[in-house]
C-alpha cells in the first residue's frame, strides 16, 4: 500500500501525498468492492468496443480483457489486495490490471471516466439484483398459495379497527398479502426496464471525442439500449430511489404480514403458531416462544425508509453534472437491498412453518356478531330500506350482548321483537358458512372464489 500520489492513477497534478484523514474520508473501496464483478464486466465492454473501432488495436484489446479476466479470477478467489488508497473499485482493478499485463493495461480508461463507469456498474448490479428479488417474491408468493390452498374454507373473523367485522375465510386473507406482493414485482420489473439504459460513453459529463461505439457495448452488456443525455447520464441516481422505493414497499407489506402473525400468535388471540425451528426463547421467562423473526422484519421495515429518505436527500440539491456526493448512494442502495432479500427469505421460510388453530378462529368469528351485516342484507331483502335494517339489527346486537348470546343462538321469537320480516329462513344467513359463502364474486371471500383466485395467482406467479 502507498500513499504517494504519483502512485494513484490521478496523482500528475498534485505535488504533496494525500492527507491519511483523507483517503479514509473519501475511500469508498471498502463497499464498492462488491461491483467488481460488474466493473469488469463493465470494462471488457467498453475495451472490445475499442479495439473494433479502432482506438486501441485488437491485439491490446485482447490483452486487456485477458489482464481483467485474471483479476476476476483472483477476486473471486479473494486473493485481490484491495488498496485504500487507490480510493474505489476501478483503481483498484485498473492499478491491478498495469501491475499485471504492463503498460497496455493504461489503455483501459481510454473514452471514459469513473463517473459513466460508476453508472454503469450500479445499473448492472441493480438488474441482477431485481432479478433475485423478484425469484424471492415468488418464493414467497409460492408458500402463500400453499397454504392458503389448505384453507380455502378455514372461517375467521375479517376486522376492521382490528375489530370483528365479518367473517372471512383464512384462504381470503392469505390472498391479500399474495396481491401485494404481486404488485411488488411488478414494480420491480417497471423498474427494471427503466434502468436497464447504458449510460457507458458519457464520460466525465460531455461524453469522449473517441469515435466510440455506445450501442455495441449496450448489446454485450444486455442493455436495452443507450442513454440519451451525458450529463444526466452520469448523475442520475433515479433508479437506485426507485428501486429503493419498490424496497421499502415490499417491506411495508412484510411489516403489516409481520403485525398480524404477531397479533395472532399472542395467547390473547390464538388463531396461530409458528413452528419452533422459526421462533425464539427468553432468556428469563422459561416458558416464552416469541415470534422474533416477523418482529424484525417489522423492524428493519425503518431502516428500509430510512434507506429512501438517505438516498432522496442525497439528490435534492446536486446541481449537474457528476459530485462526489453521488459516491454516499452506495450503502443505503446496498442496505436496502440486503434487508429486502433477507425479509424475503425470512418469509419464505416461516409460511410453511404456519399452524392454524382453526377452531380458536372459529370460535372468534362466531363470538364478534359478524353476521350481523348479513341479517341486515336480510332484512334488505325482505322489503326494509338498508338504514332502517341497520337500526333493528343494531338494537337486535345489543339485545344479544345483554343476554350473553351470538346472534344464531337466539330465538325466532326473540329476533321476531325487532322485525316482523325475520322468518326462521333467517339462520342460513346468521351461520358463519352462508355468510362466507354468499360473498360469491369476484374479489369475494366465498371458497368458490378463493379456489379461483389461487389458481389465477398460481398462473401469474409461473410467469
Ligand atoms: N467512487 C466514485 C463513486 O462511487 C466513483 C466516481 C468517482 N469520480 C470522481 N470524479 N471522483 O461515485
Amino acid at each position: 500500500m502507498s500513499s504517494k500520489n504519483t502512485e494513484k492513477p490521478w496523482g500528475g497534478r498534485f505535488t504533496a501525498p494525500t492527507d491519511k484523514f483523507v483517503e479514509q474520508f473519501t475511500e469508498s473501496v471498502s463497499y464498492d468492492q462488491r461491483l467488481a464483478h460488474y466493473d469488469i464486466m463493465g470494462s471488457i465492454a467498453h475495451v472490445r468496443m475499442l479495439g473494433t473501432v479502432g482506438v486501441i488495436s485488437a491485439k491490446e484489446s485482447a490483452q486487456i480483457i485477458r489482464g481483467l479476466k485474471k483479476i476476476e479470477k483472483d477476486i473471486k478467489r479473494e486473493q485481490f489486495q484491495w488498496v485504500t488508497a487507490l480510493e474505489d473499485v476501478h483503481m483498484n482493478i485498473e492499478t491491478a490490471l498495469v501491475a499485471h499485463i504492463g503498460d497496455v493495461g493504461k489503455k483501459l480508461h481510454t473514452g471514459r471516466s469513473r463517473n459513466d463507469q460508476i453508472a454503469t456498474d450500479i445499473r448492472l448490479y441493480c438488474r441482477d439484483e431485481i432479478d433475485l428479488i423478484c425469484d424471492q417474491i415468488n418464493a414467497v408468493l409460492d408458500a402463500l398459495l400453499m397454504l392458503a390452498d389448505g384453507h380455502i374454507d378455514t372461517i375467521m373473523p375479517g376486522f376492521t379497527h382490528l375489530q370483528s367485522a365479518q367473517p372471512v375465510t383464512f384462504g381470503h386473507h392469505l390472498l391479500a398479502w399474495a396481491e401485494m406482493l404481486l404488485r411488488d414485482r411488478s414494480r420491480l420489473h417497471d423498474c427494471r426496464k427503466r434502468l436497464n439504459m447504458l449510460p457507458l460513453g458519457s464520460a466525465a459529463l460531455a461524453g469522449t471525442s473517441y469515435p466510440i461505439d455506445r450501442n455495441m457495448v449496450a448489446k454485450e452488456l444486455g442493455f436495452d439500449g443507450i442513454t440519451q443525455n451525458s450529463l444526466d447520464s452520469v448523475s442520475d441516481r433515479d433508479f437506485a430511489i426507485e428501486l429503493t422505493a419498490a424496497a421499502s414497499l415490499i417491506m411495508m407489506h412484510l411489516s403489516r404480514f409481520s403485525e398480524e402473525l404477531v397479533i395472532w400468535m399472542s395467547q390473547a388471540s390464538g388463531f396461530i403458531d409458528l413452528g419452533d425451528a422459526w421462533c425464539t426463547g427468553s432468556s428469563i421467562m422459561p416458558q416464552k416462544k416469541n415470534p422474533d423473526i416477523p418482529e424484525l422484519v417489522r423492524g428493519k421495515t425503518g431502516r428500509v425508509y430510512g434507506d429512501l429518505m438517505a438516498l432522496l436527500t442525497l439528490m435534492k440539491a446536486q446541481p449537474l453534472a457528476y459530485n462526489r456526493d453521488n459516491q454516499e448512494d452506495k450503502e443505503s442502495l446496498f442496505d436496502a437491498i440486503d434487508t429486502v432479500k433477507m425479509s424475503l427469505i425470512a418469509y419464505a421460510g416461516l409460511i410453511p412453518t404456519i399452524k392454524v388453530n382453526q377452531e380458536t378462529m372459529y370460535r372468534a368469528a362466531a363470538e364478534g356478531f359478524a353476521t350481523a351485516t348479513d341479517l341486515a342484507d336480510y332484512l334488505v331483502v325482505n322489503g326494509l330500506p338498508f338504514r332502517d335494517a341497520h337500526e333493528v339489527v343494531g338494537k337486535t346486537v345489543q339485545f344479544a350482548i345483554q343476554h350473553d348470546k351470538d346472534l344464531p343462538s337466539l330465538t325466532l321469537p326473540e329476533l321476531q321483537q325487532f322485525s316482523k320480516a325475520i322468518k326462521d329462513d333467517v339462520y342460513m344467513v346468521l351461520e358463519l358458512e352462508g355468510s362466507v359463502s354468499a360473498r360469491n364474486h369476484v374479489g369475494g371471500t366465498a371458497p368458490k372464489q378463493v379456489k379461483a383466485a389461487i389458481k389465477r395467482l398460481r398462473k401469474k406467479l409461473n410467469k
